[in-house]
């Protein structure tokens, strides 16, 4: 293969078969599609070269700056793009979470700016917040930005249509396959291959998989922050299904120590939620069928992820005191307060309040009095003990009031007699019009 240009490289990926044995269902043909080998190491290297690839030489011209609201892949694709035709680019983020991208895109030469998103900023008297307001910005004529938008362009989804679904076909001899199942963080592989296959076979059944509530894997969305996608649409899966981290990165391992693929956390959500799900349906059915899951990206960028989560893997003994280990009925009986009870326990019982959100969003507006210890922080902190006195009620505040009380399920586990959870979290502070100060 001979190419004039790295974007070249891009696409044509390899459909390889999961060797039944390893996933134990022998009616099964069960292919994973690697998107991984793409040249910038993801399924986003398409969709970045389809949205920014006919607008670099005009962008080149101007001096535009390139820039994407992403913190993960398609910032990595897009900063390479742009270095390639001597362009910066601007990751704009509300949290940069996975540090080796991080530093990657920085090694890259990207410039990252980190905002507030919707949920965490609060500040009432503003009409948006500081993410949205930027975008306004990238969209106002004469911008200087080449923003790519990938939650709403439609080139997005198109990449996928004009590319990994023909693919997927062509290589299944001109079939759909009876099973496509995909992780969704902007919705646009999933829609445009679903999109591909339904026209070769309508009944093609579509899985949709997002992250479990509270939890986070890189790169997809929880089901709420799903439908904040302009490309999202509910219809284009038969089902939608969660997977918790926990069983993206044991689906990780299998793909990694048992398929010789080097699958980052959502390729092994995908297996674990592909092989859970043709579980179920041979119930129904066990003629012979074919499935095919999306293996988005590579595992090394992911160390310190999989670091934190599973330390035994590691050598390491598996931490104490993680918000993992609760039980789903530990966190549903954690003690919650809400909003007007909890004004008086502050002027009463004067409680140490705790605000789990990001610094940015605490900036811009708190209860007077609180500290700010941003949640993965304090997950860190708890692993080594109680960080507080047991004599000192805690009332712990998030966004929506999910982080929290599983904080104060753990605390309780913990030990601690007095912690409860605010209920409905800072919004539903807000909304009461309970006071909120900015220093
Ligand atoms: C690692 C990873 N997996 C899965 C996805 C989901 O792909 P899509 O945005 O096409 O829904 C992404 C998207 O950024 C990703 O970075």
């Amino acid at each position: 293969m001979r190419y004039d240009s790295i974007t070249e490289a891009i696409g044509n990926t390899p459909l390889v078969r999961i060797d039944p044995a390893v996933h134990g269902l022998a009616h099964i043909d069960l292919y994973a599609k690697l998107e991984l080998l793409n040249p910038f190491g993801s399924v986003k290297d398409r969709a970045a070269w389809n949205m920014a690839g006919p607008r670099l030489a005009e962008a080149a011209a101007h001096g535009s700056q390139v820039v994407e609201l992403s913190s993960g892949n398609t910032a990595k694709a897009l900063a390479v793009l742009a270095g390639m035709y001597g362009l910066t680019f601007k990751s704009v983020t509300n949290r940069m979470r996975v540090p080796e991208i991080k530093d990657l895109l920085l090694l890259l030469g990207a410039e990252i700016e980190e905002l507030p998103g919707q949920s965490e900023c609060l500040d009432p008297t503003a009409t948006d917040d500081p993410l949205t307001l930027f975008h306004r910005t990238l969209s106002e004529p004469g911008s200087a930005y080449l923003h790519t938008d990938q939650y709403f362009n439609p080139r997005n989804t198109e990449a996928h249509l004009a590319g990994t679904g023909p693919e997927i076909v062509k290589d299944l001899d001109g079939r759909a396959p009876d099973w496509f199942i995909a992780c969704v963080g902007t919705a646009g592989s999933s829609t445009g291959v679903a999109r591909v296959l339904r026209e070769h076979d309508p009944a093609v059944r579509v899985v949709g998989l997002v992250a479990a509530k509270s939890d986070f894997i890189p790169g997809i969305r929880t089901i709420d922050e799903a439908h904040q996608v302009g490309l999202f649409d509910p219809g284009t899966y038969d089902s939608i299904e969660a997977v918790d981290s926990d069983e993206a990165i044991e689906g990780m391992l299998t793909l990694n120590r048992r398929c010789g693929i080097l699958a980052g956390p959502t390729g092994g959500a995908a297996y674990f939620g592909a092989v859970r799900r043709l579980k179920a349906a041979r119930a129904a059915s066990s003629a012979r069928q074919s499935a095919v899951f999306i293996v988005c990206d590579r595992v090394e960028s992911y160390m310190s992820y999989v670091r934190r989560r599973r330390p035994d893997l590691f050598g390491r003994p598996r931490r104490a005191n993680s918000p993992a280990d609760l039980t789903d009925a530990e966190v549903q009986a954690a003690p919650a307060i809400g909003v007007e009870d909890a004004r008086t326990w502050i002027g009463t019982g004067a409680p140490l309040v705790v605000d789990l959100r990001s610094p940015y969003a605490f900036a811009a507006l708190h209860i007077d009095g609180s500290v700010n210890i941003v949640d993965e922080l304090f997950e860190e902190l708890l692993h080594g003990g109680l960080p507080f006195s047991r004599t000192r009620p805690v009332l712990l505040a998030c966004p929506v009031g999910e982080k929290s009380a599983r904080y104060a399920a753990l605390l309780n586990r913990m030990g601690h007699p007095d912690v409860r959870s605010l209920a409905g979290g800072i919004i539903a502070w807000r909304d009461a019009g309970a006071p909120l100060v900015r220093d």
